[in-house]
C-alpha cells in the first residue's frame, strides 16, 4: 500500500457521499488519501456530487486527485480500497420493492420484510459481478461494502466469489455513539455485546469498565418517562421524523426487554402500528426519499456555484466515522474493534458455518476477526434463526434464479403471514421487477 490510501467508491454519485468525504477530510492525519475515484452509471448525479466533493477536496485536502468516471474498471484496478453503495433500479425500484407488500396491508421496507427480498434479487447478482472483477483485475483490493441488504449481499458475495470483503451497517455505531454521549463517556470506551444479523441484532450487555451500564440506564428511562430524547440523541437528528419513531421505538424495545434492539426490530415488534403508520402517511419511504435527494442536489449545486456554504442532511458523521476508521483499521493494522457483518465461523453456535452474522471483530490488517459472542437469549432466538433461514434461501434463489428457493424464503419469513401471500408477492415482485431479474427468465 503507498503512503495514502486509493479509494474508490461504486455508487459514488449518492448523496451520502460528501458526508463521506467529510469523515476523509476529519480524518486526514490518521488516514491520508492519496487518490480518490468516484464511479456512477448515472452521468447527472456523478456530475452533481463530483463538483461537490471537487469543492471540499480542494478547500481541505488539495493533494488528493479526483476522478470520475462511468467506468467500473477505471474504479477497480489500482485501488487500496473498493467502497460500495450501489442502487440496482434507484429508487423507483425501491418504491415498488416497498409498495408491493403495502398494497397487500404488509410492511413495506426497504431492507426488512419482502422488500428487502426484491432488492436482494436484484442486487446479489451485480454485487457478485463486482466481486468477480475484483478477483480478476485487482485481487489484493478490498471491498467494503455497505450496499443493502447488507447482510445478504455479503452472504452471496463469500458464497459465489470469496475476495477480501468487509460488510457494514451504521447501525450498531449509533448505539454505541449516542449510549456513549448519553452516559458521558467516549464510545470506545464502552464494549457491546452485540449479536445477530444485520438489522436484526442486539446488544445483551453495555459493557464500561467491568460493569453493565444497560440495567441502571433501563430504570433511568422506566422511572423518567418523558426522558427528553433531544438529550439522548442529539436535536438535530431528532429533528427528523423517520429518525423520531425509530429512536422511540428502539427505546420502548429496551424498556421492555432489557436487551438494545437494531432500530429495524421496530417492524417485528410493533407491526401493525407500522402498517398503520405506512397507510396514513400514503406514501413510500422511497418516495420521500426521492424528495429528500432531489433538495440535496439542489444544494449541492448550490454550495459548488459558491452562493451557500455546506450543509449536510444525508449519511452523517457515525456512517463516515464508522467506514473511514475501518479502512484506517485495515490500511494501519491497528486492531480496532468494530461491529461489522462477517462469515459466522463459531461465532453464533446455533446459526449455521458461513451464515453471514453482526458481531463484534477485531479489525486489522488481515480484515476482520470475529469474536464468540455465544448462544442467544431463547427470547429472540426463535425471530433470528427464522430470518436466517429466510437469509439463505433468498441468498439462493438470487444466485440460481431459483423460483423454488425464492418461495421457500418468502413463505419463511415472519412478516409474510402465509404461503399464499408469499406466491402472490413472489409473482407481482417477478414481473414489476423483470429486467432487473435476468437470472428468473424461464424458472
Ligand atoms: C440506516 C441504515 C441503512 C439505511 C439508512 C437510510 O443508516 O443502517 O442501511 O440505508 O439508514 O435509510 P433511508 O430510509 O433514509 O434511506
Ligand atoms: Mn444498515
Amino acid at each position: 500500500m503507498s503512503s495514502g490510501l486509493r479509494v474508490s467508491i461504486l455508487g459514488g454519485g449518492s448523496a451520502y457521499t460528501p458526508g463521506l468525504i467529510e469523515g476523509f477530510i476529519r480524518m486526514k492525519d490518521t488516514v491520508p488519501l492519496e487518490r480518490l475515484v468516484l464511479m456512477d452509471i448515472d452521468s447527472r448525479k456523478l456530475a452533481i456530487v463530483g463538483a461537490m466533493v471537487k469543492t471540499m477536496l480542494e478547500a481541505e485536502m488539495p493533494d488528493t486527485r479526483l476522478d470520475l468516471t462511468q467506468d467500473r474498471l477505471e474504479a477497480i484496478q489500482d485501488m487500496d480500497f473498493i467502497l460500495c453503495q450501489i442502487r440496482v433500479g434507484g429508487l423507483n425500484a425501491r418504491h415498488i420493492d416497498e409498495s408491493i407488500p403495502a398494497q397487500m396491508g404488509l410492511v413495506g421496507q426497504e431492507t426488512t420484510g419482502p422488500g428487502g427480498f426484491a432488492m436482494a434479487l436484484r442486487t446479489i447478482p451485480v454485487m457478485v459481478d463486482i466481486a468477480r472483477d475484483i478477483e480478476t483485475h485487482n485481487p489484493g483490493a478490498w471491498l467494503i461494502n455497505y450496499t443493502n441488504p447488507t447482510g445478504l449481499v455479503a452472504e452471496a458475495i463469500y458464497k459465489a466469489c470469496p475476495i477480501k470483503e468487509i460488510s457494514i451497517c451504521d447501525e450498531p455505531m449509533i448505539l454505541q455513539e449516542a449510549l456513549a454521549g448519553f452516559v458521558g463517556v467516549e464510545p470506545a470506551s464502552l464494549f457491546m455485546e452485540y449479536f445477530g444479523l444485520n438489522h436484526l441484532g442486539w446488544a445483551r450487555r453495555v459493557m464500561l469498565r467491568g460493569n453493565d451500564i444497560l440495567p441502571v440506564l433501563r430504570q433511568t428511562l422506566q422511572e423518567v418517562p418523558g426522558l427528553n430524547l433531544d438529550r439522548v440523541f442529539g436535536s438535530d437528528v431528532m429533528a427528523d421524523p423517520k429518525a423520531q419513531m425509530e429512536l422511540e421505538n428502539t427505546l420502548r424495545i429496551f424498556r421492555e426487554t432489557g436487551l438494545l434492539p437494531s432500530p429495524y426490530l421496530q417492524y417485528y415488534f410493533f407491526t401493525d402500528e407500522i402498517i398503520r403508520h405506512q397507510a396514513d402517511s400514503g406514501r413510500t419511504r422511497a418516495q420521500e426519499v426521492m424528495e429528500l435527494e432531489k433538495a440535496i442536489l439542489a444544494d449541492f449545486e448550490e454550495v459548488t456555484a459558491g452562493r451557500k456554504k455546506p450543509e449536510l442532511k444525508r449519511g452523517g458523521r457515525w456512517h463516515a466515522d464508522m467506514m473511514i476508521g475501518l479502512l484506517g483499521a485495515i490500511a494501519q493494522g491497528s486492531r480496532s474493534v468494530y461491529i461489522v457483518n462477517v462469515p459466522n465461523q463459531g461465532s453464533m453456535p446455533e446459526l449455521p458455518y458461513g451464515k453471514i452474522v453482526e458481531v463484534p471483530a477485531i479489525v486489522d490488517a488481515s480484515g476482520s476477526h470475529a469474536f464468540a459472542v455465544g448462544n442467544m437469549p431463547a427470547s429472540v432466538r426463535g425471530l433470528i434463526q427464522a430470518v436466517a433461514a429466510y437469509e439463505e434461501l433468498t441468498v439462493e434463489a438470487a444466485l440460481k434464479g431459483s423460483r423454488k428457493h425464492a418461495l421457500e424464503a418468502l413463505a419463511c419469513h415472519p412478516l409474510v403471514p402465509s404461503r399464499e401471500t408469499a406466491k402472490k408477492l413472489l409473482d407481482a415482485y417477478l414481473s414489476a421487477h423483470a429486467e432487473y431479474l435476468p437470472q428468473f427468465v424461464g424458472s
